[in-house]
This record gives C-alpha cells, sequence and structure tokens, in this order.
C-alpha cells in the first residue's frame, strides 16, 4: 500500500558509511521510535494480510521487532528463526553465503504447523541469503511460504532474483 511506503520513507534515516565506508545504511530506528508510525504500519501490515496467514515468521533480529506485533495484532503465532547456536534443540539449520563468510540460520521445526500458511518478514532485503535460507528451513519443516514482507528492498544486489518466483511484498525499494 503506497501509504505505507509513504510512512517508512518518512521515518527512514540515512547514514553514509556506515558500518563501513561506500556503505549507505537506512535506519529503521526513527521508525520504531515514533508511537504513531509504528503502530500505524503494523496495522497496515495487518490489514494486508488478515485471513491470509496462519503464522508470522521473524528473521533474527530486526525481523522479530516486526514479526511479534504483526502476530498479535493478527491473533496468531510467531515463529523465531535464529542465527546459529540460539535456539535449544531439536534445530535444522541451513548455510548461506555471505559477502566475507558464511552464515547459519536455525529454525525449531515444532514451532511450524504442517501446512500452515507462514508470512516471512524481515527489514531489509539485502542479497536474500538470509530469507532464502529462512524459507527453506519453514519449508523444510512443512510450511507453506505464502508471502515475504520486507520493509527495505536494496535491489541491485539480488535478492529479488535469489527469491525468484516468490511473492514478495517490500514497502519501499530503493534503486
Ligand atoms: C540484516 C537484515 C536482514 C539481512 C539482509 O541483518 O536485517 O536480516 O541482513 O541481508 P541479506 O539479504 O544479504 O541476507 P543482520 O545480519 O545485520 O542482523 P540483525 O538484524 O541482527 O541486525
Ligand atoms: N540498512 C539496514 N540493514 C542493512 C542495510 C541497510 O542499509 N544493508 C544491509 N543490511
Amino acid at each position: 500500500p503506497k501509504e505505507l511506503t509513504q510512512l517508512v520513507l518518512d521515518n527512514l534515516r540515512e547514514i553514509p558509511d556506515f558500518p563501513e565506508p561506500g556503505v549507505l545504511f537506512r535506519d529503521i530506528t526513527p521508525l520504531l521510535s515514533n508511537g504513531e508510525a509504528f503502530a500505524n504500519l503494523i496495522d497496515g501490515l495487518a490489514a494486508h494480510y488478515r485471513g491470509h496467514i496462519d503464522a508470522v515468521a521473524g528473521l533474527e533480529s530486526r525481523g522479530f521487532i516486526l514479526a511479534a506485533p504483526l502476530a498479535v495484532h493478527l491473533g496468531i503465532g510467531m515463529v523465531i528463526v535464529r542465527k546459529a547456536g540460539k535456539l535449544p534443540g531439536p534445530v535444522l539449520g541451513v548455510d548461506y553465503e555471505l559477502e566475507y563468510g558464511t552464515a547459519r540460520m536455525e529454525l525449531r521445526p515444532e514451532t511450524v504447523e504442517e501446512g500452515s500458511r507462514v508470512l516471512v518478514i524481515d527489514d531489509v532485503l539485502a542479497t536474500g541469503g538470509t530469507a532464502a535460507a529462512s524459507i527453506d528451513l519453514l519449508e523444510q519443516a512443512g510450511a507453506k511460504v505464502e508471502s515475504i514482507c520486507m520493509l527495505l528492498e536494496l535491489a541491485g544486489l539480488g535478492g529479488r532474483e535469489k527469491l525468484a518466483g516468490r511473492d514478495i511484498d517490500s514497502v519501499v525499494v530503493f534503486e
């Protein structure tokens, strides 16, 4: 929805050279600290997904901030997909490539109901590695990944291509 795009744009901060030279970092903390904007964002997302999903999966850690209020608002459960070593077993894990080195996301499959329609949510889609690994985990656990919701999509880093064939709703796309 267009109102949500403007809402997010109006409450972002852009920081050049963070966390390293040459990177323009988009910071969502002003959006979170603006109670009215944050509530309107969650209301808008809830209205969009109500009736279409059975659970919300948040990707550690900024995805949790969005997934939790959305799940409560919709009266459905939240599933957490975490970085390696944080969740007690049994867990499933998927490794993925970073620019330098690798990372791993983990999920407790018992938190996913077989055949449930899950919305994956995170703050930023960059290379898509985190989301792709998380979707893989959720599907291994029996979920049907219905949609992917990203507050910000950094186009040009290949995320959308990596998630080809998926329904991706990005609130703001930066070319
Ligand atoms: C950021 C962001 C996404 C991911 C996107 O998380 O919140 O989860 O990177 O990048 P990708 O599309 O290239 O995988 P980060 O690892 O900085 O963790 P944080 O949320 O815990 O700060
Ligand atoms: N903002 C926040 N998180 C990020 C970004 C960004 O611009 N790029 C990769 N992760």
